[in-house]
């Protein structure tokens, strides 16, 4: 299934996709998960995805759109995939149309997972992930068995440098502006389901799984 996963910062997108990617067995795609590997490692794409993370801005449409073109080119992607914080602009969600046209596919579903905004700047305020895996935890909604160590593979604990202050601020109004008027969008083209997100992650992956079982 071509699956889009939608909502703000800290809904729980990277968390529902871990537990969607590994029923249905489809790549997670992340835009945000690959700019911040490509700011590890220092590239030069990742030199300039930081100047707008940093600030809690979107990163140029024209830098996005282009990774995502070449990764759902990917063999791994003939089986569906899960499109994780992509797209986040009108530009960026007519260009997916034209990729997949081009491509002969067409997006099948769209997830919109939404919370209240209090609950989003405390989730994210409390997020830390590891550094190894990636696996997402919560300091209040979620710890780790162990402060600071990953149980899933004894990896680091770190919190985000965007989780912190003004930052969390500006990235719920971006998400405003810039992609909620996406709903719409796909509204219109038949395709968003929305899903509360302020439950039990097991509920919320509960009523998940029932809008994907309905279009199998
Ligand atoms: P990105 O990485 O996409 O971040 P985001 O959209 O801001 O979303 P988050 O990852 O913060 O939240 P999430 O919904 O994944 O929540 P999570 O599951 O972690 O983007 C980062 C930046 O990259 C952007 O600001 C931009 O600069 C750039 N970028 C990325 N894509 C771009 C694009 N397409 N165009 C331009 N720029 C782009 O959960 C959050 C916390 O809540 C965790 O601690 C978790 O444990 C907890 N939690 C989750 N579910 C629950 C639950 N049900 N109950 C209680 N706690 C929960
Ligand atoms: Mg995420």
């Amino acid at each position: 299934m071509n699956i889009i996963l939608m909502g703000p910062p800290g809904a729980g997108k990277g968390t529902q996709a871990e537990l969607i990617t590994a029923e249905y067995n489809i790549p997670h795609i992340s835009t945000g998960d690959i700019f911040r590997e490509a700011v590890s490692k220092g590239t030069e794409l990742g030199k300039e995805a930081k100047k707008y993370m940093n600030e809690g801005k979107l990163v140029p449409d024209e830098v996005t759109i282009g990774i995502i073109e070449e990764r759902l080119n990917y063999s791994d992607c003939l089986q569906g995939f899960l499109l994780d914080g992509f797209p986040r602009t009108t530009v960026q969600a007519e260009a997916l149309d034209e990729v997949m046209a081009k491509l002969d596919r067409k997006i099948e579903v769209v997830i919109n997972i939404f919370v209240d905004r209090d609950i989003l700047i405390e989730r994210m305020e409390g997020r830390v992930s590891c550094k190894n895996c990636k696996s997402i935890y919560n300091t209040k909604f979620n710890p780790p068995s162990s402060p600071g160590i990953c149980d899933k593979c004894g990896g680091e604990l770190v919190q985000r440098s965007d989780d912190r202050g003004e930052t969390v601020r500006t990235r719920l109004d971006v998400y405003i502006e810039q992609t909620s008027p996406l709903l719409a969008y796909y509204e219109k083209k038949g395709l968003l389901h929305n899903i509360n997100g302020d439950q039990d992650t097991s509920l919320v992956f509960e009523d998940i799984k029932k809008v994907l079982e309905s279009l199998r």
